[in-house]
């Protein structure tokens, strides 16, 4: 892998999606949002009425999926076989679904190889939860980004209840702790730092300070 990545990990609602598009934009870098990878794996299986349980199915699913990207307005939109997903995607349901499917190593070697395409000139930033210690082991800066959970939950609500969604914060924090525990014990490729990550709590911090925190720390890796 020749070109630059910088690999944003961490639990869901950390703020990793806000900032690592933000510092992706600001270096005219590409970006991998790999969780909407997770996301729309599920939802493709659902609507070839495929059982999430049903591994070689899903893994299949993963492998043959059409997806596309459209990154040009200020929130990416999400596309299967030409159809905008975008709304489904984001669903709190979804990423639900996404974190059962994400446990199966067949599902997850399906979408390496496409995950790691997205490495091109000049660099990327990529964000998920084994970027920095499976799909992209060499790159040149590792972030670990966290949050509490209790932070996590209400800038979760604030994001759905923005778009129109009626959710409760108590059934927010309630999902954020059940896929925590799902994503962080999971047998294959667990939610955990990668040794050589550089932690960072955002609880305290705003987008743009962990944003310039970020750009600092890829700086000061570029100039190693
Ligand atoms: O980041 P997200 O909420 O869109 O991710 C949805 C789920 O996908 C997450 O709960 C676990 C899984 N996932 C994963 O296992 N590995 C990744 N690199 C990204 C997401």
């Amino acid at each position: 892998m020749s070109s630059i990545v910088m690999t944003v990990d961490g639990p869901g609602g950390a703020g990793k999606g806000t900032v690592s598009r933000a510092v992706a934009a600001a270096e005219g870098y590409h970006l991998l949002d790999s969780g909407s990878l997770y996301r729309l794996t599920a939802l493709a299986a659902l609507r070839a009425g495929i059982s999430l349980q049903d591994v070689p199915a899903v893994a299949q699913v993963a492998r043959q999926m059409n997806v596309s990207f459209d990154v040009t307005g200020d929130r990416t939109g999400y596309a299967l076989d030409g159809e905008d997903l975008t709304e489904q995607v984001l669903l709190e349901n979804t990423g639900a679904m996404a974190s059962d499917v994400a446990k199966y190593q067949p599902v997850r070697d399906a979408l390496l190889h496409l995950q790691q395409q997205f490495s091109r000139p000049p660099g990327l930033v990529a964000d998920g939860r084994d970027m920095g210690t499976v799909v992209f082991p060499d790159a040149i800066c590792k972030i670990y980004l966290t949050a509490s959970a209790e932070e996590r939950a209400r800038r979760r609500y604030q994001q759905l209840i923005a778009a129109g969604n009626d959710v409760k914060l108590a059934d927010l924090l309630k999902s954020i702790q059940t896929r925590d525990a799902q994503d962080m014990n999971r047998a294959v490729s667990p939610l955990r730092p990668a040794d050589d990550a550089i932690h960072i709590d955002s609880s305290d911090m705003t987008i743009v300070e962990v944003v310039e925190q970020l750009r600092e720390h890829l700086h000061a890796a570029l100039n190693r």
